[in-house]
């Protein structure tokens, strides 16, 4: 039997430290899975930069498509695998944008490039070419030259409020063990689910 903690977040959290003691590579790596307004679903990797107020938290454009696809439906899914350690986490639930202020607190940690990248991205849109990007960057550097970049109203971050979190442990012969914390009211189910 796992030894294994009652709290999901705890849980997870552990993992975390485990992959990142084995030296996993971007352990904090996570596919992000939404539905558009088509009902067409699309993953992408983005970074989990935090777990905090009950949910998981990442940053990116929210004018983009996966920006675009939460407003429209909040459902996603975030799925970390970290094969040194086998195992798996999924994460389902509904994603919320978090305040402007965790924004700007987390936006002012970020290497000046990375700031000057998020004004010049239209992320997700088609570009004439890469030139265009370019000229971009610089028309920005010199817009704020000798000051610090403020952060775009349309960059932020969203904070998923899981309403299951499934833990996958692979084991020889297929025999994995997934557990299941699914969240009723206020409290969490546990269970196990077949491999
Ligand atoms: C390792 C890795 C980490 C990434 N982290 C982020 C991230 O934290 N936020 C983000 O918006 N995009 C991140 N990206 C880029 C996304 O995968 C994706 O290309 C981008 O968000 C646009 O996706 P969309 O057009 O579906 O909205 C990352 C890509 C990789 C490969």
């Amino acid at each position: 039997m796992i030894d294994f903690n009652k709290d999901p977040f705890e849980q997870f959290d552990r993992l975390l430290k485990e992959a990142a003691e084995k030296q996993i590579p971007e352990a904090n790596a996570m596919s992000v899975a939404t539905v558009d307004e088509r009902g067409v679903p699309s993953v992408r990797v983005c970074y989990l930069k935090e777990v905090s107020q009950g949910g998981f938290v990442f940053y990116g454009n929210y004018n983009s498509h996966k920006g675009q696809s939460i407003e429209y439906n909040s459902n996603v899914c975030l799925n970390f695998y970290w094969p040194a350690i086998w195992q798996q986490v999924r994460i389902t639930g509904k994603a919320e944008k978090i305040s402007a202020a965790e924004s700007d607190a987390y936006f002012a940690t970020r290497p000046r490039l990375s700031q000057i990248g998020a004004w010049a991205s239209h992320q997700s849109e088609v570009i004439p070419d890469i030139d265009w990007l370019s000229r971009r960057v610089q028309e920005y550097e010199k817009q704020f030259d000798g000051q610090s970049v403020p952060r775009p109203p349309h960059w932020g971050g969203w904070r998923v409020i899981p309403q299951e979190i499934e833990f996958w442990f692979g084991l020889t012969g297929r025999l994995h063990h997934r557990y299941v914390f699914h969240r009723e009211g206020s409290l969490w189910k546990t269970f196990m689910r077949s491999p």
